[in-house]
């Protein structure tokens, strides 16, 4: 068996990197881009200082700062008319993504519709768009989503609420900064959701049916620097260590999953955020111990594999043991980070009710279910989705 790799062919980490967009620009041949950031970075001032050092490196560059959280295809085509009217009578060539997933996901959609046209539901799986699109510098504020070295985006269709996922190598940036202090004003419930999906990536990839032993290592590294810095960062935003390490796990979650997919979590996750709003991370938290739960007897000794990296067990210990304490560990995490149920989160029971047969159905159509080690029916996916509602 073969396994395709696909990485950022140039990454910049450390405090401070951000000044490195000038060159990383250069280097990646970008002369005209466009910012895609949202509302949030400007007033954070991190807008600002990027555009600070384009100036004095003499870049000119074009400006989206309207992304939405989750974003929808509504916003991408406000974005890509401004693409597509250029600077000055030129087109861009490039994007640099500031933000969080919601920002890098925005551009890397802009990458596709750029140069190919076309709406976003062309592109969905299980379409792989690996024709060249506009280089995208992703510059991630959260460590979370990875989406800096993935292949992926998520955009919501604004007709019937799906979350569409879109795969293949347009999507995978050229570049990435990873600078932990655009990390440091994160509030702890923006670090608690997006940490969780960082960890779920890290799971799933581990566990899923297209891992290989290339993803399985960046899946493990990603555990290992998640799972003991998730609750200091939480509590203490200006734990500088704890950043960082959450930023670079986050990262080797993106390479793991991208490189052998997600599974069942966020397959099920999707469409709650979809349909109710849900932060992604949030929805994923929602999920994570009841989908273990229930997929552990068909992979004990990969979940328990995921319990030592995340070192809530010793090495020695057996397979039993550590699944059992795996749960427990998920469980107790998602009661000290406020994750609340569906229903603490307010959703209507009878909407929930009568939307599961759907959102069942849209997690089987993105095929992450198919990657999960046990492999639910339409019919079991209900049953979890009932399963986490109270
Ligand atoms: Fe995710």
């Amino acid at each position: 068996m073969t396994h395709s790799i696909v990485l950022p062919r140039l990454i910049r980490t450390g405090s401070g990197a951000l000044g490195q967009l000038p060159d990383l620009l250069t280097a990646c041949g970008v002369k005209r881009p466009l910012i895609v950031t949202d509302a949030t970075m400007v007033e954070l001032g991190y807008l600002a200082r990027l555009g600070q050092g384009l100036a004095q490196a003499g870049i000119k560059s074009g400006l989206f700062d309207a992304t939405e959280p989750e974003p929808t295809e509504t916003s991408v085509l406000v974005a890509e008319a401004i693409l597509r009217a250029g600077l000055d009578g030129q087109a861009f060539d490039g994007l640099v993504a500031l933000g969080g997933g919601s920002a890098i996901d925005t551009a890397k959609a802009l990458a596709v519709l750029g140069p190919h046209g076309g709406r976003m539901r062309d592109y969905k799986v299980p379409r792989i768009v690996d024709e060249p699109g506009l280089p995208v510098i992703a510059i991630p504020t959260t460590a979370g989503t990875g989406s800096e070295a993935t292949r992926v985006t998520v955009i919501t269709d604004p007709d019937n609420d799906e979350k569409m996922l879109c795969m293949g190598l347009a999507f995978m940036p050229v570049a990435a900064i990873l600078d932990p202090d655009l990390t440091l004003s994160l509030p702890p419930r923006v670090t608690a959701d997006t940490g969780i999906d960082a960890l779920t990536h890290a799971i799933e990839a581990y566990v899923s049916r297209k891992a290989s032993r290339f993803s399985d290592q960046q899946a493990l590294a990603a555990m290992r620097l998640i799972a003991p810095n998730l609750r200091r960062a939480f509590h203490d935003g200006e734990d500088r260590q704890a950043r960082e390490a959450l930023l670079i796990g986050a990262c080797f979650g993106g390479i793991a999953f991208s490189n052998a997919s997600v599974a069942l979590v966020h397959g099920m996750s999707r469409p709650i955020g979809a349909f109710f709003h849900v932060p992604h991370g949030l929805s994923n938290a929602m999920l994570l111990p009841a989908v273990t739960t229930w997929s552990i007897p068909a992979a004990p000794t990969r979940y328990a594999d995921c319990a030592r990296a995340m070192g809530v067990v010793g090495d020695g210990v057996s397979d039993e043991i550590a699944n059992t304490a795996l749960l427990d560990e998920l469980r107790a995490l998602n009661a000290e980070l406020g994750v609340p149920t569906p229903a603490g989160f307010g959703i209507q029971p009878e909407r929930w009710q009568q939307l599961r047969p759907l959102m069942a159905e849209q997690a089987l159509a993105s095929g992450s279910p198919g990657n999960n080690p046990r492999i639910p029916t339409h019919d079991e996916i209900i049953a979890l989705y009932d399963e986490v509602w109270g």
